[in-house]
């Protein structure tokens, strides 16, 4: 396994701590926006009830289960069995790296978005001892991954891909004939796509983002309650789609996990039955535009300076190329903690994302400015 990249960056956030210096952390993908209170005061009532304190089953309670598919249908018009096409897991992260126990052989190359989440390379392939093929997203290709330049050879031989729009850490999202594309690509070669999508709702200027299964139900897709409802921390989520796919993952689950708190689907049910259309609902959308307002702020705040930076449509992540005549990823963001400003190296993401780095929109905007005063100070 790759040393932790983030160790060093860590080091100095705690070196800084002690002189005093005040950081303003915009490196982590977390939110700072708390749970909506609908969603919290379910979770303290169900937690009150005795049989909701037992063992969960790991691929989720009915309850839970009807209501990821009831999503599924308001949310992306598609029909799912939640007997057979639907599962809960302990947040994406868990779905991610556990889908490749279930099918990922020794020597298995499965395909990994190139900089990306790096579960997909590590903590799936590798420890699956898969071989991970990396497919670069380039800025040149709008952060999509070029599958007409992989080879007919390794195409034949993959069995798995992870795709991931709205994407971390590009902000970018993929058009709907860019996916249709790969998704035949993966009928001809014959592997399936693991789309990691975390951040369907988090989008901007009335982007609505798909689902992969809207195209196609030979794959599956991984959602989780962190980033709709802000519940980073309860961890659970789930994986729908293929039931042949779900199945070896539950079979996998049950044998690893016992599975989500009762309590705790019982809240996520009840911000999922928030839904009544594909349209956010309010618990949602409230969130969603106080982080559109942040990106406008910190993307004007940025170009203004002269560090030229694209608007993302997606996510709460800003991706940009280090300014001119800086030498790489990690050495500006430790120019940037050195006045207090903590973001994530683009290398942190594979090395593809070298000569990028990350902001995270998760602060106040009083914060964000004061940090935009910090950065300008630092690269005038
Ligand atoms: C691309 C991507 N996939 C999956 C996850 C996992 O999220 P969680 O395990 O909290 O659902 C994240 C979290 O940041 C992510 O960025």
């Amino acid at each position: 396994m790759p040393p932790y990249i983030f160790a060093e960056i860590e080091q100095l956030k705690l070196e800084k701590k002690k002189q005093g210096i005040d950081l303003i952390p915009l490196g982590i993908g977390d939110h700072d926006l708390p749970t909506p209170e609908l969603i919290l005061n379910e979770l303290v009532e169900q937690a009150k009830i005795p049989e909701n304190q037992n063992y969960p089953t790991s691929m989720g309670e009915e309850f839970f289960r009807e209501s990821v598919a009831r999503w599924h249908k308001v949310r992306f018009g598609l029909d799912l069995d939640l007997n057979r096409e639907v599962t809960n897991v302990l947040g994406g992260k868990e779905g991610v790296a556990n889908i490749a126990r279930a099918f990922i052989n020794p020597r298995d190359i499965v395909l990994c978005p190139n900089p990306g989440y790096p579960v997909y390379e590590n903590g799936a392939t590798k420890l699956c001892d898969g071989n991970p093929y990396v497919m670069p997203l380039k800025k040149e290709n709008n952060f999509l991954p070029d599958i007409e330049a992989i080879s007919t050879k390794i195409l034949k031989k993959a069995k798995m891909m992870y795709l991931n729009y709205p994407n971390n850490p590009t902000g970018a999202i993929a058009p709907i004939e860019y996916l249709k594309k790969v998704v035949d690509y993966a009928e001809d070669y014959n592997f399936f796509i693991v789309y990691d999508n975390p951040y369907s709702e988090f989008t901007f200027d009335d982007y609505v983002a798909p689902s992969l299964l809207q195209i196609n139900r030979d794959h599956i897709e991984i959602n989780s309650a962190s980033k709709i409802f802000c519940m980073t921390g309860f961890r659970c989520g789930w994986a729908v789609g293929n039931e042949i796919i779900i199945s070896g993952l539950r079979k996998i689950k049950s044998q690893i996990d016992s599975g989500c708190p009762i309590f705790i689907q019982k809240a996520v049910a009840k911000g999922l039955n928030e839904y009544k259309s594909e349209k956010r609902p309010e618990i949602v959308e409230k969130s969603m535009k106080i982080y559109e307002k942040r990106r406008d702020i910190l993307i004007k705040g940025l170009n203004d300076m002269g560090w030229e930076t694209d608007k993302p449509q997606a996510t709460f992540y800003i991706w940009t190329q280090i300014p001119e005549g800086e030498v790489n990823s990690m050495e500006f963001v430790k120019k940037l903690i050195n006045v207090g400003v903590v973001l994530t190296p683009g290398i942190g993401f594979g090395e593809y994302g070298e000569g990028f780095v990350r902001i995270a929109l998760t602060q106040p905007i009083e914060r964000i400015r004061e940090a935009l005063e910090r950065i300008e100070k630092v690269i005038k």
